[in-house]
């Protein structure tokens, strides 16, 4: 299974990364796959640690993916890294292995502490959109646009029947870069 997930990692100077990742889960072990070129994978190769994030917020993905990667933190308990504040919980994680690959190596964690901060509340329809719509402008430059359009109405459906302010936010700066892109294709 593959849950998405807010990674947030730090190098060996201690500035932090926060990007959003689909975590594959095998029983108690995860899998990041990270693609080169990748912040993410450049700290886990000189810290061997990070924390996977469970969060409901769906701004937080949208932010990463617009600019907007200033989300509060505090510190990890078990490692030096750093645990995102709005997250319902979350795992300390280590490498333990790393399978190389030219362009998405796997990443093999094994959890050394999970901590639960708030209650799972429930599914949400326009969570789902917000991330679907975030994924689909992390590839403007390698899907057809046509494509992408008819999925962002699809997806737009959901969204105006069960968004909150939240996911409304975040859905907005969506709209903003893919509302760039297309004038910078047409002009
Ligand atoms: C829901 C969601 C899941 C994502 N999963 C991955 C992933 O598994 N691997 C990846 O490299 N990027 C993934 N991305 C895109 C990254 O978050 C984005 O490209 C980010 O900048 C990763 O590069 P970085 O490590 O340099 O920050 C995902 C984006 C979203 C919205």
């Amino acid at each position: 299974m593959i849950l998405e997930t807010i990674v947030t990692t730090q190098n060996s100077e201690g500035v932090v990364h926060i990007a959003p990742m689909g975590i594959h889960v095998e029983g108690d072990s995860f899998i990041i796959l990270p693609f080169r070129p990748s912040t993410t994978l450049n700290n886990f190769l000189e810290t061997k640690v990070g924390v996977i994030n469970y969060c409901d917020d769906v701004r937080v993905f949208a932010g990463c993916l617009t600019g907007r990667r200033d989300w509060p933190l505090s510190p990890a308990q078990e490692i030096s890294g750093k645990v995102l504040e709005c997250a319902l919980a979350h795992s300390e994680v280590e490498i333990e292995r790393i399978e190389e690959n030219a362009t998405r190596p796997k990443l093999f964690c094994k959890t050394v502490h999970t901590a639960i901060h708030a209650p799972f509340k429930g599914f949400n329809r326009a969570q789902f959109a917000v991330l679907e719509a975030a994924i689909l402008i992390s590839r403007l430059e390698l899907l057809p646009l046509q494509k992408i359009e008819s999925e962002i109405e699809y997806l737009r459906i959901g969204l105006e029947k069960t968004a909150g302010e939240r996911e409304l936010e975040a859905w907005g700066w969506i709209m903003e870069v893919l509302e760039n892109f297309k004038g910078k294709t047409v002009a």
